[in-house]
């Protein structure tokens, strides 16, 4: 039966310049390259020194319409994922809007879904585009969790990187099977049961500032293993898809041993599984446009190809979409 998809018809990224490796944060908090490298698969992160999140995804969004081969004024809708904004209010959605000169009326949004935003996002955008209220749609996910990291905190400093990527979505007829281009399914969930697990340790209307992460570790790590593979079964499930037709698995970029152990229960290859953790860091919401943004220009991933991305995060959030590039 006809059906309406949204297809990624763009793909950008932003990284700031700095860089700041393993053996730069031995010489800050009482750590080492090898218990980072080994216990979470980072080796490095990059940092926003000036730049500010509007600033980095502002690039990623302009590098994604431009690769779509569209201009601001053709976009219908933006929806940014981030928990560290440039201000708290208006949203950085709509400073972006204005910095890249989106149409009078369009409308532009910030989501607070922390790891996960970038899936909330993509799944709000795909509803939006099979209801006829858009046919072109940016999405992005941009974080400088920098910002909000306590750097004496060797627990969590070590861990988190900036970034943003975006991806450019265009509403196009298919069929109705998941032999179509585009976005085949969507999940999103939340369970405040674990509201204290991951976060930060403060906010506008508690303390009046922004507060530092904080993170149960052990627990987050637990339970994400449990929700990244079983939110990309679901997706798969929904899609009509089986293990052997995934080209690549994009799962959220935390640690490689939760990204090893959720190949490991959905019997994917660990060679159909994007690494990027190595260089970004967590960047949170950013994290899997990044990835897959990445990936696409240096044409590892390919247009045509199935890709299953999967998230989780602070909430807790998590979630899954599958796709055909
Ligand atoms: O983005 C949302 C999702 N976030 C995540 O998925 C993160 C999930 N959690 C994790 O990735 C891991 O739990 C961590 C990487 C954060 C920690 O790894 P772990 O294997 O759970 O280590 P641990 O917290 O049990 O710490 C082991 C030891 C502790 O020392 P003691 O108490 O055993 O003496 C820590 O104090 O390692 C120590 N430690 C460190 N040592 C050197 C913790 N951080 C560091 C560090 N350098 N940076």
């Amino acid at each position: 039966m006809m059906c309406i998809r949204s297809e990624i018809i763009g793909l950008g990224h932003c990284l700031p310049e700095k860089i700041l490796t393993n053996d730069d944060l031995s010489q800050m908090v009482e750590t080492s390259d090898e218990w980072i490298r080994t216990r979470t698969g980072i080796c490095s992160r990059h940092i926003a020194t000036t730049e500010t999140t509007s600033v980095i995804a502002g690039k990623a969004v302009e590098n994604a319409i431009k690769n779509a081969g569209l201009t601001p004024s053709d976009v219908d809708v933006f929806i940014l994922a981030t928990i560290t904004p440039d201000n708290t209010t208006p949203s950085t959605a709509a400073k972006i809007a204005r910095n890249l000169g989106f149409r009078h009326g369009v409308p532009a949004f910030d989501i607070s879904a922390a790891c996960s935003g970038f899936v909330y996002a993509l799944t709000l955008a795909d509803n939006m585009i099979r209801l006829g209220q858009a046919k072109t749609a940016v999405v992005a996910g941009a974080e400088c969790l920098s910002k909000i990291v306590d750097w004496t905190d060797r627990n969590t400093c070590v861990l988190f990187g900036d970034g943003a990527g975006a991806a450019v979505l265009r509403a196009v007829e298919g069929e109705g099977t998941n032999k179509d281009t585009g976005v085949l399914s969507t999940r999103i969930y939340a369970d405040g049961e674990q509201y204290e697990s991951l976060g930060t340790n403060g906010g506008v209307s508690s303390t009046q500032s922004s507060g530092f992460v904080v993170m149960n570790g052990k627990e987050v790590f637990k339970h994400a293993v449990v929700c990244l593979s079983e939110a990309a079964q679901t997706v798969m499930n929904d899609a009509g898809v089986v293990k052997e037709d995934v080209d690549w698995l994009i799962p959220h970029q935390a640690n490689i041993r939760i990204i090893d152990s959720v190949a490991e229960r959905l019997e994917i290859d660990k060679d159909k599984v994007i690494v990027a953790l190595d260089h970004h860091g967590n960047t949170s919401a950013a994290s899997i446009p990044l990835a897959l943004s990445e990936n696409y220009a240096s044409g590892r991933i390919k247009k045509g190809q199935l890709l299953v991305l999967t998230a989780m995060g602070a909430g807790f959030t998590w979630g899954g979409v599958c796709v055909r590039l």
